[in-house]
């Protein structure tokens, strides 16, 4: 992959013997979706796939970015002066650039960026966030900003916010940033505390498996979602003195949810503080190397997601149906945002090749799609190469 990034750096933009080396992971989280925006647990970790990026500095105030992705888009340039969001991949380090220059940041000069990414594109493990943090990371190297990891997420997720219009959560930024190998990352996002939690489990594996279902309108429908959960806080928040809807336990809900007054809002806010205990519980149990309680949380998550969140539609849901009857599977669920992407399964350690060939062979049959696996390893944050 190095090889192939250096190769078409040296063909976009010439020797490139300045030019430094970058990678950035992309994400799955195991469970916890849909909590992050609502003060609630999420638990995601770092994975081995992600972005790798090359780029150096230049003599004057011009930002050229190009994607080994998206070659159709050309080198996209902009005068570091005028940034505006264009509609094409380079909104993403364009809105990071412009939210370090807010914070006092700001570029002497302009620079070369070519990214090359190995993430399925749309499907859930975070191809942006991995672009927004490596962004930062690459800024932070070049220009000797003083930034944390932390504060890097802060700034991909405010830029992904104001720059781009998805009014996503800090749980992709954060666990790509701060990432660590071997561990889940278990973070509060109310309070943005932390505790990494290491995934070893001598017989099991997580198995992330690509539907191939193009993600459409998700990024509205995202908004949507947490427009309604934000509209059963204020009602709740008549009755009950909560922060968000994390401030809840189930029991808390079941006494005051009522106060909800539409039902919709009322389904979104039951798996907002469901899911939040489920990932609570979910930690421990990972702790405790308890495969079957993680893998039951995780099938309880996938069905909230399904029937009272209801961002998977029937494709993921064959998807994870099948998965969950295949021989030696705790558990499967959906990943991520939704609207299509990828699932997350926990398969004894001796049943990965088949439950890979049995759900690709049955999921073509019923949706007529291919399935794509993929092994991948917990890794670290951001690193220079
Ligand atoms: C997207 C967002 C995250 C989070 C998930 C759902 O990945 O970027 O902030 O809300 O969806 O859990």
């Amino acid at each position: 992959m190095r090889q192939r990034v250096r190769r078409e750096y040296e063909k976009i933009f010439g020797d490139g013997g300045e030019a430094r080396e970058y990678f950035a992971p992309g994400r799955v989280n195991l469970i916890g979706d849909h909590t992050d925006y609502n003060g609630g647990h999420v638990f995601p970790c770092a994975i081995n796939l992600g972005t790798y990026g090359m780029a150096e500095k230049r003599n004057d105030n011009k930002l050229c970015f190009y994607s080994v992705n998206f070659p159709e888009a050309g080198i996209v340039s902009a005068d570091l002066t005028k940034l505006r969001r264009e509609k094409n991949w380079a909104d993403y380090p364009k809105g990071v650039i412009q939210t370090f220059g807010e914070r006092g940041m700001e570029l002497s000069c302009g620079l070369n960026m070519l990214l090359c990414g190995n993430l399925p594109h749309g499907s859930g493990l975070s191809s942006s966030a991995s672009v927004e943090v490596l962004t930062g990371y690459i800024l932070r190297d070049l220009f000797g900003f003083d930034v944390t990891n932390e504060e890097l997420a802060k700034i991909g997720q405010y830029s992904e916010n104001n720059f781009n219009g998805v009014n996503c959560g800090i749980m992709d930024q954060f666990a790509i940033a701060m990432g660590k190998k071997g561990h889940a990352v278990f973070l509060d996002t109310s309070a943005l505390s932390y505790e990494y939690v290491p995934v070893s489990l001598p017989q099991a594996a997580f198995v992330i498996t690509c539907s191939n279902v193009k993600r459409e309108l998700g990024e509205s429908a995202y908004n949507e979602r947490r427009a309604e959960s934000e509209r059963a806080l204020a009602d709740l928040q008549q009755v009950i003195g909560i922060c968000t809807l994390g401030d809840m336990t189930g029991e808390m809900f079941e006494v005051y949810q009522s106060a909800v007054r539409d039902e919709v809002c009322r389904r979104r806010a039951r798996h907002a503080v469901y899911e939040n205990q489920r990932t609570i519980q979910a930690k421990e149990a990972l702790k405790r190397k308890d495969v079957e309680t993680v893998g039951r949380l995780m099938n309880e998550s996938h069905r909230s997601l399904s029937e009272d969140y209801e961002v998977t539609g029937d494709t993921m849901d064959t998807l994870v149906s099948i998965s969950q009857a295949q021989p030696g599977v705790w558990g499967s669920r959906i990943t991520g945002a939704g609207f299509g992407g990828c699932t997350v399964s926990l398969v004894q350690s001796g049943c990965v090749e088949a439950f890979q060939r049995e759900v690709g062979k049955k999921y073509r049959e019923k949706t007529g799609l291919r399935a794509d696996f993929y092994a991948v390893e917990i890794a670290d944050g951001p690193v220079v190469l």
